[in-house]
């Protein structure tokens, strides 16, 4: 690699925020052990991720398969460094944050309402009223507060999504306080001609430090969309998935996260300067898939091991 090279791949960087232990494993129809979600979470501490959302303190009835994050919580190793984080949709949730002492909490709302009822139970604009304590709470308590914006190109119910929806949900949604907002692709059905729609109207209007993208990959569009968003709009944040997990229950139809690793060997051939081990992320989608009893659908975890890593040419 030519100096020039590594000059301008070291000036390029990007936080991976690894969402497996929470989008990945809510959808899984088993409820697997609490010890089994600390080892996944302490195996990705050490990839080199900046963040991991480790859990979710939403109603167990909603989603039984996370009720154990405060336990989940309580167990793991925080690495120094890294960013453990959870969702909280209201005020009972913040006090199960506050008891496990977590940082960083994200509120999560949606650009269309009948996904938002499905999933929350209220409306968009019900939902900006109910995060208003919450977030007041967190930012007292001196946590960051991220807020998640789903079915930002398309609902599962409504159909395509204008990005002036996105845009309007945004503003409420910095208004109340947030310190980052998170696109979503929830369903996984956008290509880079929407993300480029989407993106024109947001990068404007918010720092990009400030603004992570979330895609899962029904369509097997999510490693462009990801490489769009940087290439064309240096979009900072990356929400994925070790071994492509994930998924929203009340999205049918909606498959995993973009895999980790795939993003993480994209970016790097991207001149991307990023502390992320592909290796040690397969390794530790691996061992949640052996207990999950599944295979992975990341394209690197096909891949032989010593053929994984990016080598760039010369
Ligand atoms: P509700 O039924 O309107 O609320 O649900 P409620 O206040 O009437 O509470 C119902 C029951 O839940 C009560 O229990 C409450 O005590 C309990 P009951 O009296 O019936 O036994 N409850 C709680 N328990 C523990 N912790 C809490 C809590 N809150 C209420 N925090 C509510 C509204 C929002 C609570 C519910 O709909 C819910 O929890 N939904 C969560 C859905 C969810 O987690 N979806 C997946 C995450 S979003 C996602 O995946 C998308 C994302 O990845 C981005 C993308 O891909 O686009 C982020
Ligand atoms: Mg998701």
């Amino acid at each position: 690699m030519s100096e020039n090279h590594r000059q301008e791949r070291d000036s390029l960087r990007v936080r991976i925020i690894e969402v497996g232990p929470r989008d990945g494993l809510q959808n899984e129809s088993d409820i697997i052990s609490t010890e089994a979600k600390v080892s996944f979470v302490d195996a990705l501490s050490e990839t080199g991720v900046a963040e991991i959302e480790a859990g979710s303190f939403v109603s167990p009835r909603a989603i039984p398969q996370l009720a154990d994050s405060d336990e989940v919580f309580r167990k793991i190793n925080r690495k120094p460094g890294v960013v453990y984080s959870a969702l909280v949709p209201n005020e009972r949730g913040l006090e199960r944050a506050r008891a496990a002492a977590v940082s960083k909490i994200a509120v999560f709302t949606a650009a269309s309402d009948t996904f938002t009822r499905r999933n929350i139970n209220c409306t968009v604009s019900e939902s900006i009223e109910r995060f208003r304590p919450v977030v007041f709470g967190a930012k007292r308590d001196d946590m960051t507060v991220r807020g998640y914006i789903s079915t930002v190109t398309h609902c599962p119910f409504e159909g395509a999504v204008p990005p002036s929806q996105v845009l309007d949900v945004m503003r409420q949604l910095l208004d109340l306080g947030v310190d980052e907002i998170s696109l979503g692709d929830t369903v996984g059905k956008a290509a880079p001609c929407d993300m480029r729609r989407l993106l024109d109207q947001i990068v404007p209007r918010i720092e990009r430090s400030r603004l992570s993208l979330h895609v899962h990959d029904t369509c097997g569009m999510a490693v462009a969309n990801v490489l769009t968003a940087w290439t064309e709009y240096r979009i900072e944040s990356f929400d994925t998935a070790a071994g492509g997990l994930g998924g929203c229950p009340y999205a049918p139809g909606a498959s995993g996260n973009v895999a980790t690793e795939d993003v993480v060997y994209a970016l790097k051939a991207s001149r991307v300067s990023l502390p992320v081990d592909e290796r040690k992320v397969i390794a530790a989608a691996s061992e949640i898939g052996k207990v999950l009893n599944r295979r992975l659908t990341s394209r690197l975890s096909q891949v032989q091991t010593e053929q994984i890593a990016y080598e760039g040419v010369a």
